[in-house]
């Protein structure tokens, strides 16, 4: 089986397993982790070089106030967490989003994680918290701006699509080859806009907490049926 390079996921049905379950949301959001720490471990297992995950959009903070506090105790806890999940299966945690709207111990949880994994070699796990795609795109374009500015960048020319790409989040990481999304949603929720330009689209109806290596490899087995476009014939 052809494994994809690089596997993006928009995590989704948290919530909604939680109301089959009778259960509060937070109780989803927590089973969630749960997946998410067996789908890092997973797809370390399977080769897969890049996992890109969406754990928090720029848009989730309308949210209520409870449930925004509950999904930031379960970063600060899971994040300990990865860093022993990281460290056993050689994963190199990286962190794509706006981390600076965060409280103070979170960014430095993220900085902590970040430092300690970068010279793992197997998997690279991406995890995108406050993330929006357009967010992205918007400060790539601020900070070109700046770099113009002030005489870094000067010849407008040369801004093409590979020079842009620099400014992005994802810089210097490859595109994803196949996107997840749980939960039946045909939506993209404003996630990878720019970086999904050509990745093939999986979506399962299974929730979130319910994802599990069967179902990872059902998504591959998917992939692997597909015939990879890129615009040519
Ligand atoms: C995904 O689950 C987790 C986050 C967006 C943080 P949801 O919380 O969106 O679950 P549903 O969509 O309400 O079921
Ligand atoms: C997408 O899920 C965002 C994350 C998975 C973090 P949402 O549940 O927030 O997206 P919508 O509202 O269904 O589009
Ligand atoms: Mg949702």
């Amino acid at each position: 089986m052809n494994i994809p390079n690089h596997i993006a996921i928009i995590l989704d049905g948290n919530g909604r397993w939680a109301k089959k379950k009778n259960l509060p949301r937070a109780m989803g959001h927590k089973a969630g982790c749960e997946a998410l720490e067996k789908t890092v471990e997973n797809c370390a297992r399977l080769g897969v070089k890049y996992l890109t995950v969406y754990g928090f959009s720029t848009e989730n903070w309308k949210r209520s106030k409870e449930e925004v506090s509950a999904l930031m105790q379960l970063f600060r806890f899971y994040m300990k967490r990865l860093l022993k999940i990281a460290s056993e299966n050689n994963v190199r945690v990286k962190m794509i989003g706006d981390k600076s709207k965060f409280d103070k111990d979170i960014i430095e949880g993220v900085d902590k994680l970040v430092e300690t994994t970068k010279n793992n070699t197997g998997l690279t796990f991406v995890f995108a918290i406050n993330y929006g795609a357009r967010d992205e795109i918007t400060r790539a374009v601020r900070d070109l701006l700046n770099d113009y500015k002030s005489g870094k960048v000067s010849d407008i020319e040369n801004v093409d699509e590979s020079f842009f790409e620099k400014y992005l989040d994802t810089y210097p990481d490859p595109d994803p080859d196949l996107l997840i999304r749980t939960s039946g949603e045909l939506r993209i929720s404003n996630y990878l806009l720019w970086q999904i330009a050509y990745s093939e689209i999986y979506v399962t109806d299974v929730l979130w907490p319910d994802f599990d290596m069967a179902e990872l490899e059902n998504a591959i087995t998917a992939y692997n049926k597909r015939e990879r476009r890129f615009g040519g014939r």
